[in-house]
């Protein structure tokens, strides 16, 4: 088996500044890399940007710069968002970059040598927010069927792709493949598009010049989505491979993107791929649509939920817990702060902080801090301890089906369980009787054993909060192996553990 695994996220386009759909994504792809990393997998992690064509070329010029200006200035936006959100990506593209530029130009070439390229004329309707072309019958009341806004008829001189040749083959390979496209609703849904038929693409355009000019006809730039969708082999090396990258890494464990965005990554990439006889992705991943207090999140509304400030208010893992807690990866969801708030209160400061806090204040007030040795079991530990290995399996499951809320409700429901157990156990009752203290010493125990699982699970989710939570129980998960983290008592007796200060404060609701 490999123990190899490389993700990814769509690279964002640079005329745009990040919000919370980008964060989304990029976190969900983080949590997953923190995960397979703690799992002993070597991770690739990558994001970037897309800093090419028609869109960027336009909002360069109405800020009155030139392309390039506004994307240094919005990277530095993605990449300081990025840093602030915790996120661990290996590598960070941008499509202006050399070693881009050159694996692009290669793949084109390579796919022309083949003959599945050949010069044609475009006729057709432009959606440029979009970057896509659309058909006279595919337009709704002649705008873009996307995303609503109005189209241009162009007309131009255009490379074409033999999209249509590889029909029948990609239809073979989503129907071996169950998992190629997730969820199963999307694969239905690419499916049937594939099934009523490909047409050849255009994939050069004449009528601007941000981009990567096509080989041997600097009169075209190659379509941006040929270019961006490249980044995840060029970042690896292609097509020369100087660290051994794309042999190791390709092809990509799981393309994790919005919806948006399906048809390009299950459509358009595996062809160009199949075409290149590079291998296909083994898994592209199209999550939900977030919206914002019941709208569609838009600079003209201007409700567009900036991360920066969210973070700056309720801090780094409430953000991330809840963004991938409150709607299942896949569907659609809204994002309100009074949603957001409620999570943090009834989750973050009652369920977790509390155990924390009431435990650790027990364990300093009954055996000053030093925890003792677990001697004498009872019957009322069973259900507490009989939960953990269904929680480690579940929680193993539900990452690799990326079902992320419900691998945290199971995490949740072994906190609840927690703290259950101290309201069952009434340590304040066993403390008052000397001849129990080996009783009070094991309910201590447990309780700090669970929570060393806790913070364990919560890592890849809440990385600064498993960092408290391990600093707290007086542990350095450096020294432990990845069975031993795992296992029923790693907790050493004899341990100092802190007095919790809250996790997670409670949010006043104004
Ligand atoms: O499409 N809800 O870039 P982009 C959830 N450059 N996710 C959202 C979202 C929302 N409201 N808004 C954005 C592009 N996203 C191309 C990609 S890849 C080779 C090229 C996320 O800046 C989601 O992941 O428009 C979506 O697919 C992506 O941002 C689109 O980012
Ligand atoms: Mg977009």
């Amino acid at each position: 088996m490999s123990k190899n695994f490389y993700i990814t996220t769509p690279i964002y386009y640079v005329n745009d500044v990040p919000h919370i759909g980008h964060a989304y994504t990029t976190l969900a792809c983080d949590v997953l890399a923190r995960y397979k990393k703690s799992r002993g997998y070597e991770v690739f992690f990558l994001t970037g940007t897309d800093e090419h064509g028609q869109k960027v070329e336009k909002a360069a010029q109405a800020a009155g710069e030139t392309p390039l200006e506004l994307a240094d200035r919005v990277v530095k936006r993605f990449q300081s968002l990025w840093e602030k959100l915790n996120i661990e990506n290996t590598d960070f593209i941008r499509t202006t970059q050399e070693r881009h530029k050159e694996g692009v130009r290669e793949l084109f070439r390579r796919i022309e040598a083949k003959g599945d390229i050949y010069l044609g004329e475009y006729e057709d309707w432009y959606c440029t927010p979009c970057e896509t072309f659309w058909t006279e019958t595919q337009l709704l009341d002649g705008n873009c069927p996307d995303c609503g806004r109005p189209t241009d008829k162009l007309k131009e001189e255009s490379y074409f792709f033999r999209m249509s040749k590889y029909q029948e083959q990609l239809i073979r390979h989503i129907e071996e493949h169950p998992d190629f496209i997730q969820p199963k609703s999307r694969r239905n849904e690419v499916l049937n598009f594939v099934k009523e038929g490909l047409r050849d693409l255009s994939i050069s355009r004449t009528t601007f010049s941000w981009g990567i000019p096509v080989p041997g006809n600097d009169a075209h730039v190659i379509y941006v989505w040929f270019d961006a969708l490249t980044n995840y082999i060029t970042a690896l090396g292609y097509p020369h491979d100087p660290d051994g990258n794309f042999a190791k890494f390709w092809p990509v464990d799981a393309h994790v993107i919005g919806k948006d965005i399906l048809r390009f990554h299950t459509v358009y990439w595996p062809t160009f791929l199949l075409a290149a006889g590079v291998p296909l992705p083994k898994k592209v991943f199209a999550h939900g649509w977030w919206t914002v207090e019941g709208q569609k999140m838009s600079k003209s509304l201007r409700n567009v939920v900036e991360p920066n400030m969210l973070i700056d208010k309720y801090g780094v893992d409430a953000i991330r817990y809840f963004l991938l807690r409150e709607v299942p990866f896949g569907l659609d969801g809204d994002f309100s702060h009074a949603a957001l708030i409620h999570r943090i209160n009834s989750d973050l400061a009652n369920d977790l902080g509390n155990l924390m806090s009431r435990s650790s204040a027990m364990v300093n007030k009954y055996f000053d801090g030093i925890l003792p040795e677990p001697t004498a079991a009872d019957d009322m530990d069973k259900p507490l301890l009989d939960r953990i290995p269904g929680t480690l399996r579940g929680v193993d499951d539900h990452m690799d089906a990326m079902a992320f809320n419900k691998a945290l409700q199971l995490i949740w429901d072994l906190i609840s369980a927690g703290n259950k157990y101290i309201d069952d156990t009434a340590p304040w009752a066993l403390a008052k009787d000397e001849s129990l203290r080996p009783r009070l010493g094991t309910v201590m125990y447990n309780l700090m054993e669970i929570q060393r699982l806790v913070a364990l699970l919560i890592e890849p989710f809440m990385p600064d909060t498993a960092q408290k939570m391990v600093e707290i129980l007086g542990i350095d998960p450096a020294s432990q192996s990845l069975e031993e983290k795992g296992a029923w008592g790693g907790l050493r007796p004899g341990t100092r553990i802190q007095k919790a200060t809250p996790l997670f404060p409670r949010i006043e609701q104004d």
